[in-house]
C-alpha cells in the first residue's frame, strides 16, 4: 500500500475559491483505495463553512519553531466521503474571511503551513511515501524535505511532487524576509534555487526541489515552456521538462451530475435534455428578472473576475453584445472594474444582462444547468473545470484554445458532424464576437444539429478515471 499526502490550501466541501479546490477534494476519491492511502492537509480557516467546521475532532497540538517565533500548531481530523482530512489550526494565521489575503501576510501564513504540515506527521503517525503539493503555498514542502526534515530517518525517502494548477501566482516576496521566516540557509537563495530577480520565490523552491512535476493539462505544460506563458519560468520548465506530465483535471461526476442535482429547477439526462433542460432557463429567468422565454440564446459566465478570464475581450465587446437578442449571465466576483462593468450594463439592459456579483454554489448549478453556452475567453488557462461542468450539463462551451480549454472542447465542424462547443485561437475580441455569433446562428437555424452537439457534449467522459490512473501511474513510477 502506497501512502500519499496531499497538501494544498483549499479543498472542497471545506473551503473553496476556484478549480484548485475542486481537483483536491475529488481526485483522492477516485485513486485506488486497495492500493493507495490517500490523506490530504489543509489550513483550518476561520470562514470554513461553519457545517464542516462543527465537525471536526480535536487530533493534537503541538509548538513549532518558525524563524524566531514559537507558534502553536493545532490538528483536528474528518473523515469525508472515504477521504481522511487532516486540518492545521493556528487562529493567528488563519483568521479572516477569506483563505488568501495580502501576499505579505500569506507569505508568512503558508511558511508556516507548510512547516506545520510536516512537523505533524510523526506526531499523527502517518509516513508517506510521497508528499503531493499544490501550487505556490505548498512550494516550501520540497525545498524542506531536501534541508532539515531530511535529516531524520522518518523524512529521509519522502519523495514529492509539485502540481502546478496556476503558474502565475508563485508566492514572490523580499529575500530577507523569507529568509527570516523560513530558516533556510543562504546557500538556497541562488538564481538556481529560490531566488527570483532578487526576490524569494517560494513555488520555484518547489519547481526545482521536486522530485516530479505536474500540470492540469497537456497543452498548458507545453505552453509554460515559452515566454508568454511562462511567467519568467519558461527555462526552468524547459530544464526540467523531462520531469515534467501535463494531467488534464478530472472532475467529480456524482457531485456534478444534472440528474440528480438538488440544485437545479428540474433535473434532466442525456435522454430527454431536449425537453427537460430548457426548464431550468424558464425558472433561471424569472428568478433574476429576465423576460421568460425558452427561444432566447441565453449565455452563462461563472468565474473569477480577472484578467486570466479574458474579461477585458468581454468588455471590449459587451455594448455589441447587448444588442443581439441574447440574454448574458454572471455569476462571479474579483477584480472591481469587471465587477462594475458587469453591473453597468446590467442596468443599462436590465431585460439583457444579469450580473450575480457574489460567490455562490447554488447559483453556479443553476447557470450551468439553465443556459444553452458558456463563454470562458481566457487568454490563459492551465485547465479549466467550468468549461468540463458546462459539457457535463449540455451547455455548450464558448472558448479560446489554450491549455486545458484546447485539451477539453472539440470545436464544432459543420461538415464532419463533430465537436462539442465552440473555439476560437487568437486572443482578439471580434474573434471572440464572431465565434458566439456563430454558435448563436446554429443554435438559431439548426437546431437539430444544436442538440446533437449536446448529445456528445453530455456524452464526453471527463469523470476521474482516467486522470486518476495517470496519477497512479506517476505514484507507482516514483
Ligand atoms: P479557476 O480555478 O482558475 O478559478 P476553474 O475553471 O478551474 O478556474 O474553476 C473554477 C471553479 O470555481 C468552478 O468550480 C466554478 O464553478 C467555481 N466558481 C468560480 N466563481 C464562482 C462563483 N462566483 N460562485 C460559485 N462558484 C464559482
Ligand atoms: C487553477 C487554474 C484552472 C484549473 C484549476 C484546477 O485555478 O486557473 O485552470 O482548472 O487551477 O487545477
Amino acid at each position: 500500500m502506497k501512502k500519499i499526502l496531499f497538501v494544498a490550501s483549499e479543498s472542497v466541501p471545506f473551503i473553496k475559491t476556484g478549480g484548485l479546490a475542486d481537483v483536491v477534494g475529488s481526485l483522492p476519491k477516485y485513486l485506488d483505495k486497495e492500493k493507495y492511502d490517500v490523506r490530504v492537509i489543509i489550513p483550518k480557516y476561520q470562514c470554513m463553512k461553519e457545517e464542516y467546521k462543527s465537525q471536526l475532532n480535536y487530533v493534537t497540538h503541538f509548538y513549532m519553531d518558525l524563524g524566531w517565533r514559537t507558534q502553536y500548531v493545532g490538528v483536528l481530523e474528518m473523515k469525508y466521503e472515504g477521504v481522511q482530512f487532516y486540518f492545521i489550526d493556528n487562529e493567528y494565521y488563519f483568521a479572516g474571511f477569506k483563505p488568501y489575503g495580502n501576499i505579505y501576510e500569506d507569505i508568512e501564513k503558508f511558511a508556516f503551513f507548510s512547516k506545520a504540515a510536516l512537523s505533524a506527521l510523526p506526531v499523527i503517525g502517518f509516513q508517506p511515501d510521497i508528499v503531493h503539493c499544490h501550487d505556490w503555498q505548498t512550494g516550501l514542502i520540497p525545498v524542506f524535505l531536501k534541508d532539515r526534515f531530511h535529516d531524520g530517518p522518518f523524512y529521509a525517502n519522502m519523495k514529492s511532487i509539485m502540481t502546478i494548477h496556476n503558474l502565475k501566482f508563485q508566492g514572490v516576496w523580499d529575500m530577507k524576509t523569507i529568509k527570516n521566516i523560513t530558516g533556510l540557509s543562504d546557500y538556497y537563495f541562488t538564481p538556481d534555487k529560490l531566488e527570483m530577480y532578487g526576490d524569494a520565490n517560494y513555488l520555484k523552491g518547489g519547481l526545482v526541489y521536486a522530485d516530479a512535476l505536474t500540470t492540469v493539462s497537456p497543452t498548458y505544460a507545453e505552453e509554460i515552456k515559452t515566454p508568454f506563458y511562462g511567467e519568467n519560468l519558461n527555462g526552468l520548465m524547459s530544464a526540467r521538462a523531462h520531469d515534467l506530465r501535463g494531467i488534464v483535471n478530472g472532475l467529480d461526476y456524482n457531485e456534478w451530475n444534472p440528474e440528480t442535482d438538488t440544485m437545479i429547477y428540474k433535473n434532466y439526462n442525456a435522454k430527454n435534455f431536449r425537453k427537460e433542460k430548457v426548464k431550468n432557463k424558464l425558472g433561471l429567468q424569472k428568478d433574476l428578472g429576465l423576460p421568460q422565454n425558452e427561444n432566447t440564446f441565453m449565455i452563462g459566465i461563472v468565474s473569477r473576475l480577472t484578467d486570466q478570464k479574458g474579461f477585458d475581450l468581454i468588455d471590449y465587446m459587451m455594448e455589441e453584445m447587448c444588442q443581439q437578442d441574447w440574454q448574458i449571465v454572471v455569476v462571479g466576483t474579483g477584480e472591481e472594474r469587471y465587477e462594475n462593468m458587469f453591473r453597468h450594463f446590467a442596468w443599462k439592459y436590465p431585460d439583457k444582462v444579469s450580473a450575480n456579483i457574489y460567490y455562490s454554489e447554488d447559483m453556479s448549478h443553476k447557470v450551468y444547468a439553465a443556459c444553452d453556452a458558456f463563454l470562458m475567453p481566457s487568454l490563459f488557462e492551465p485547465c479549466g473545470l467550468s468549461q468540463l461542468m458546462s459539457l457535463r450539463y449540455g451547455t455548450l462551451p464558448i472558448v479560446r484554445e489554450t491549455g486545458g480549454l484546447k485539451d477539453t472542447v472539440v470545436p464544432y465542424n459543420e461538415y464532419e458532424g463533430t465537436g462539442t462547443g465552440f473555439s476560437f485561437a487568437n486572443y482578439n475580441a471580434h474573434e471572440m464576437y464572431n465565434t458566439i455569433r456563430y454558435a448563436h446562428s446554429v443554435y438559431v437555424d439548426k437546431k437539430r444539429e444544436w442538440n446533437k452537439l449536446v448529445d456528445r457534449a453530455m456524452a464526453a467522459d471527463f469523470s476521474w478515471k482516467a486522470s486518476a490512473d495517470k496519477y497512479a501511474e506517476l505514484y507507482d513510477w516514483l
